[in-house]
C-alpha cells in the first residue's frame, strides 16, 4: 500500500506543483484535474512509470495512454509528422478537450502506446492541469483516474475512492467542468476520424478541416466484425456496480415502463436516471436527476457522479432514460451505452 497524499491546489499551489513534479520525475503516479475528467498521470517517456499506471488501474496493457502537454512545441519531438489537418485542429481547439492521434516517434515507449505505432496527445485547458504540466516539462501519460471499468472520476473524492493506497498524490482541483472524456481524432489515415465522441463535436471539427469521419464502432453497433480503432472503446466501461439498462422510446412510454419495473421489483431495488423534466413522474424507485434535457452540458457534467452515486444505495438494477444523439448528445449516449454494456430496451 502506498501512503496516498491529497493536496488542494488552491490552498498551496507552490507545494502542489513541487510535489507533483518531483513524483513525476522520479517515476511515480499523480492524479490531477483536467477540464474533462481527472487523469492518473505518470512520465509518458518512462516505460516503467507507464507500467505502474496499468497496475494501479487494473487496466489491460494493450489499452494505450494519452500524453498530456503544456505547450504545442512539445508535440514535434513525440511524433513523426504533423499533417495539415493536425496543425489546423491544434490551432483551433488546443488547449482544450481534443486528443489527436499521430504517428509516434521512437522516443515514445510502446508501453505508453499499448504497442501501437501511433501516439495520442492532448493539451488540456484546465488552468491547474496547465500549471502542473508546465512545471514538470514532461509529456504526462494519463488515463482517467478510475479503476478500470468504473465511471471516470469528476471530483477528487471519486479519485480517492478508487486510488487511495495505489498512487503517491492526488491534486484536488474541485469538480471538473465538462464531465466526459476528450474527443479523440485519428489523423493517421487520410480523412480525420473520430474514435471517441466528446465535447468537441463532428460539426465543430468540420468547420475547421472539412470532412470528418466517425469510427462506426463508436455508437456501439452490435457487430462482432467491427473493431474499434481506439482499443479502450472495446471494454465495458463507465459502469456502476448495479447493471444499467438504457430505455429508448417516446418519453411517456419510457416513464410508464420504468414505473412498471418499480412496481414489480420493489421501490428500493430500482434506480432511475431521470431528468429535470421527468423526475417527478416516477412512483418510487431511487430517482437521480442527471440534468435538463434542454442542456446536454448539464447532463454530461453530472453523468459519472450520478452513475457512481448508485453504489451507495441498494439498487439491484438501474434504468436510464436516453437522449438524442445530436451534437454533444452523441458523447453522452456513447458513455451511457457503454455503462449499460449494450443492455437496451427499445419501446
Ligand atoms: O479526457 C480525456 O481524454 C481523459 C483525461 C484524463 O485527459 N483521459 C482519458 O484517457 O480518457 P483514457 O485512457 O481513459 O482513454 C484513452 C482512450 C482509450 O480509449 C484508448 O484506447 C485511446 O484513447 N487511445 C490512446 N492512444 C491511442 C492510439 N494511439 N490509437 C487509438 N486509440 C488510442
Ligand atoms: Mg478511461
Amino acid at each position: 500500500m502506498i501512503d496516498t497524499k491529497l493536496i488542494k491546489m488552491e490552498d498551496n499551489e507552490a507545494l502542489a506543483l513541487e510535489m507533483a513534479a518531483k513524483i513525476w520525475k522520479t517515476g511515480g503516479l499523480v492524479a490531477f484535474p483536467t477540464e474533462t475528467v481527472y487523469g492518473l498521470g505518470a512520465n509518458g517517456l518512462d516505460a516503467q512509470a507507464a507500467t505502474k499506471i496499468y497496475a494501479a488501474k487494473g487496466r489491460p496493457s494493450d489499452n494505450p495512454l494519452i500524453l498530456h502537454i503544456a505547450q504545442k512545441e512539445q508535440v514535434s519531438p513525440l511524433v513523426r509528422e504533423i499533417n495539415k489537418a493536425g496543425k489546423q485542429l491544434m490551432d483551433a481547439f488546443w488547449p482544450g478537450p481534443l486528443t489527436l492521434i499521430f504517428p509516434k516517434a521512437d522516443c515514445v515507449p510502446y508501453k505508453t502506446t499499448g504497442g501501437l505505432d501511433t501516439v495520442a496527445i492532448r493539451m488540456p485547458s484546465h488552468p491547474q492541469a496547465r500549471k502542473l504540466l508546465k512545471e514538470v516539462q514532461l509529456p504526462i501519460a494519463a488515463p482517467s483516474a478510475n479503476l478500470s471499468g468504473r465511471p471516470s472520476p469528476t471530483t477528487a473524492e471519486h479519485v480517492w475512492e478508487d486510488m487511495n493506497g495505489r498512487i503517491e498524490l492526488i491534486v484536488d482541483g474541485g469538480a471538473v467542468g465538462i464531465g466526459v472524456e476528450s474527443t479523440i481524432v485519428d489523423l493517421t489515415e487520410g480523412i480525420p476520424t473520430i474514435l471517441r465522441p466528446g465535447y468537441i463535436t463532428k460539426e465543430m471539427l468540420e468547420t475547421v478541416v472539412g470532412e470528418v469521419k466517425i469510427d462506426p464502432a463508436i455508437m456501439g453497433v452490435l457487430c462482432p466484425d467491427i473493431h474499434p480503432k481506439a482499443p479502450g472503446m472495446k471494454y465495458r466501461h463507465y459502469a456502476p456496480k448495479a447493471p444499467v439498462t438504457l430505455v429508448e422510446g417516446k418519453m411517456d412510454a419510457v416513464i410508464r415502463f420504468i414505473n412498471e419495473q418499480i412496481q414489480e421489483r420493489g421501490v428500493n431495488t430500482v434506480g432511475v436516471i431521470a431528468t429535470e423534466e421527468t423526475k417527478e413522474q416516477y412512483q418510487g424507485g431511487i430517482v437521480k436527476c442527471i440534468g435538463s434535457r434542454s442542456d446536454m452540458e448539464s447532463v454530461a457534467h453530472n453523468l459519472y457522479d450520478v452513475l457512481r452515486s448508485f453504489d451507495a444505495t441498494n439498487v439491484s438494477i438501474i434504468y436510464s432514460e436516453s437522449f438524442s444523439e445530436e451534437k454533444f448528445g452523441q458523447a453522452v449516449m456513447n458513455r451511457l451505452k457503454k455503462a449499460a454494456g449494450q443492455q437496451m430496451i427499445h419501446l
